[in-house]
């Protein structure tokens, strides 16, 4: 695939997923058990280590080759910055800036999502901003599941608190996120249209100069507590049970 070629997902799916609701109101409801693997819990001691439990928190979840992190921790300067990635190759490529010009306060670790959230999250961890920039989208119709919104350690995103923000090319994906973030949250969530003036990530930037539309959900979940999974299901039906801390 060649540079500003590139091609939004295509998918015999062209709206919500019907299953989706159930999906997550199904992973709200039953707490997600999985064991831990030991790099995940060190990756999170890695990333704390040294925070002194003020500065303000920001994670990018999925970061790639994390030219996002970079941005963002010179945009805070005074927040610790956790750049997160499955792929080692991806974390350690070149970056656009000379290593002692990288920001100080910058961390990026490699881990599984699937428990570093979960992590952060058992140790009343509440983000200041949290970053989810073009997931993979799985678009086929029996992928439901891949997708982070459908997966059963979603219910423990919007616990982390903090100001949410998901980016996709792919408009189904944008619609189905607000979707779930709305059960668990009780709160009126949409997908915008997005222009990036200023890409934030390689991805973004080639979506964009390949004439792209563009799509975010972006949530200020401030200091509300959502207690735990079973929340959801209240949510889902209506029913808000948000606590102020
Ligand atoms: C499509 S790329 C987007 C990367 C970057 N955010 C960007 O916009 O350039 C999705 C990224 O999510 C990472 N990823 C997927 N599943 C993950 C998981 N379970 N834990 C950590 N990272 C994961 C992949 O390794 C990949 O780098």
């Amino acid at each position: 695939m060649s540079y500003a070629n590139s091609r939004i997902p295509s998918s015999a799916q062209a709206g919500v997923h019907e299953h989706l609701a159930r999906a997550v109101e199904r992973h709200a409801a039953a707490p997600f058990r999985k064991p831990y693997a030991t790099y995940n819990e060190h990756a999170v001691e890695r990333a704390l280590e040294g925070w002194d439990g003020r500065a303000p928190l920001i994670l990018d979840a999925g970061c790639g080759v994390a030219h996002s992190t970079i941005q963002i921790a010179r945009a805070n300067p005074d927040a610790r910055v956790i750049g997160v990635d499955q792929s080692e190759d991806r974390l350690s490529r070149r970056k656009p800036y000379p290593e002692a010009l990288l920001p100080g306060k910058m961390l990026l670790v490699r881990a599984d999502l699937v428990d570093f959230w979960r992590l952060l999250v058992d140790r009343g961890i509440r983000l200041h901003a949290h970053y989810i920039l073009y997931p993979n989208p799985w678009p086929k119709i029996g992928h439901l599941g891949r997708r982070w919104h459908a997966h059963p350690v979603f219910p423990f995103v919007p616990r982390l608190g903090g100001r949410l923000e998901m980016r996709t090319n792919w408009q189904v994906y944008g619609e189905e996120f607000a979707l779930a973030l709305g059960l668990l949250t009780g709160r009126s969530v949409s997908c915008e249209s997005y222009e990036a003036e200023t890409p934030l990530t390689p991805f973004e930037r080639k979506y964009r100069d390949s004439g792209q539309a563009l799509y975010r959900v972006s949530l200020d979940l401030g200091d509300v507590r959502l207690d735990g999974p079973a929340e959801a299901v209240h949510a889902s039906a209506g029913i808000q049970r948000e606590s102020q801390r």
